[in-house]
């Protein structure tokens, strides 16, 4: 890879669920240790840089992201000392490593909110969001809490309501206050100076509330089959504000104050066009935001070729010159993809997130075709499952399996979420020795990816829709690839634009030369070309 590019444009992000990944101590539950024995796996399967959800002392509320102190790591996942080994074994390996940075809301057992709520007058009264109720005692606004009910809670200690974007246990921190900012920028100089190369920032459009405290509008765009049950309410006030990027823009000019290339990812669940803002600049001018403001569109869509050809071009589209576009398929909050989509499109997904044009984020599990897991009453953990059922996250938290021994070589304890009842078969060290296996897919591909400079920083351009069929192409200099993607369980004609070399097909052993005609694609295949030079497009 060309060394004047900076390693997140090139390179393939892996969230690790930490809880989840793997158990070095017997109690059931992943830590950082469990990471860092499970390195060598990671380097093996070809990606650049882990992402570790939050591991920060909390009650486990919102499961890490009710944050006690952000300068430590609770005992469930280890030290401080295991983190720096973490970290110093990482980097030996050639991986990156990014941590979560949770800047909204704390846990309610902080101590900066313990002395806010002790009384009104108290220094850190005005590091939270506290309000009078109104005349007749109702909340202060009508903002309602992505988990569920008003975002207000009271207290009657004091009488006043304080704002929870999220559970009453997270109270929203006011960025408005310089003195939250000073603290906050002192966390991230703490892991900066530690040597992490990076953050994941959490719910970062929320950070700021309208200072008029105005009621939100009703959400005409509000789908009861498909919106979560907060978004009965257009969040106009209660989030991305425009305030918001001043906040983003400083703490990337932080982060642009140290060596090497800190990347500054953010939780963006926002409209193309407002996402596209994260990124900063003025018209012209060097990008100043968050360098990968994540894209969730793909979690989002109906996957048929049509829906997802339209979506990569009005997102390429929309980014200002320079950006770094980004793609993710999974993560902790949402149903994994092999089960949102199904498990036969599972591998072309793949193929999809890891040949468009930026930086992928994989989830742990993708790479096998981890489905989502049913978890019985009594084994519930997500809180949101308690006040939205049917909206929980734990079915997509479960443990990575590793291999056919106890537990799937994830813990000799008791696992905190049951394993997948099919990890006797999928697990990493079955997947590992069927060459037909989507892990293998995914390291093929992100191998090919590496190797080709055209797939990881080439240019890509639509070659439209025919039928079910998905076709782009990605070039650089005189290396040209066609990727086409067939999204139906019928068998498809794709027209490639030139003869070339199969190099990568989601059907197992499918290689060899393809003339003019183009190929007939199995049901759900995806295929990677190489186009040959004269005569191509
Ligand atoms: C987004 C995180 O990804 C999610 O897991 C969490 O519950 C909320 N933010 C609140 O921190």
């Amino acid at each position: 890879m060309s060394k004047t590019e900076e390693w997140w444009r090139t390179g393939v992000v892996y969230q690790v669920y930490p809880r989840s990944f793997q158990d070095s101590n017997g109690d059931g539950v992943g830590d950082l240790k469990g990471i860092e024995q499970r390195l060598d796996y990671l380097v093996w399967l070809g990606i650049d840089a882990i992402w570790i959800s939050p591991f920060y002392p909390s009650p486990m509320a919102d499961f890490g992201y009710d944050v006690a102190d952000y300068c430590g790591v609770d005992p469930i996942f280890g030290t401080l000392e295991d983190f720096d080994s973490l970290l110093a074994a990482a980097h030996a390996k050639g991986l990156k490593v990014l941590i979560d940075f949770v800047p909204n809301h704390t846990s309610d057992r902080h101590p900066w909110f313990l002395a806010s709520r002790a009384s009104r007058s108290n220094p850190k009264r005005d590091w939270y969001l506290w309000r009078d109720r109104k005349p007749h005692g109702e909340a202060p606004t009508n903002w309602l809490s992505v988990f569920g009910g008003s975002a207000w809670e009271y207290d009657a200690a004091t009488g006043q309501s304080y704002l929870h974007s999220f559970l009453p246990e997270q109270p929203d921190l006011n960025w408005r206050n310089p003195a939250v900012e000073a603290v906050m920028f002192d966390v991230l100089r703490f892991w900066l100076d530690r040597g992490v190369d990076g953050f994941r920032m959490d719910v970062l459009w929320y950070l700021i509330k309208d200072d008029q405290w105005r009621d939100n509008p009703a959400n005409p765009a509000f789908d009861p089959a498909r919106s979560p049950p907060h978004m009965t309410l257009d969040p106009l006030y209660s989030a991305d504000r425009p305030e918001t990027l001043q906040i983003v823009k400083r703490m990337r000019r932080l982060l642009d104050g140290y060596p090497g290339d800190r990347v500054m990812v953010g939780e963006t669940y926002l409209p193309i066009a407002r996402l596209a803002a994260y990124y900063g600049g003025a018209a012209g001018g060097r990008l100043d935001g968050a360098h990968l403001p994540f894209n969730f569109k793909l979690i989002q869509a109906e996957w048929n070729a049509a829906e997802i050809d339209a979506l990569i071009r009005r997102y390429e589209a929309a980014l200002p010159e320079g950006a770094q576009p980004n793609w993710v398929l999974g993560n902790h909050d949402n149903p994994r993809v092999a089960s949102r989509i199904g498990p036969e499109r599972a591998r072309a997904a793949m193929v999809l997130l890891l040949t468009l044009r930026g930086t992928p984020t994989l989830y742990y599990g993708d790479e096998l075709g981890l489905t989502d897991v049913e978890i019985p009453p009594h084994r519930v953990q997500d809180p949101r499952e308690k006040t939205q059922p049917g909206h929980g996250r734990d079915p997509e938290r479960t443990p990575m399996p590793w291999s056919s021994e106890t537990e799937a070589g994830f813990t000799v304890g008791e696992p905190w979420l049951p394993l997948n009842p099919d990890w006797p078969t999928r697990n990493v060290e079955a997947e590992r020795e069927d060459t037909a296996s989507l892990l293998n897919l995914t390291r093929a591909l992100l191998a090919l990816r590496r190797a080709e400079p055209a797939l990881h920083s080439g240019s890509w351009r639509s070659l439209g829709v025919e039928g079910e069929v998905l076709a782009y192409m990605r070039v650089t200099g005189s290396s040209r690839w066609a990727v086409a993607i067939n999204f139906s369980g019928e068998s498809a004609r794709f027209a490639s634009p030139a003869p070339g070399i199969l190099e990568l097909s989601t059907e197992p052993d499918r290689q060899g030369h393809i003339d003019e005609g183009g190929l007939d694609l199995a049901p759900h295949e995806a295929v990677v070309l190489r186009l040959d030079q004269a005569g191509a497009p």
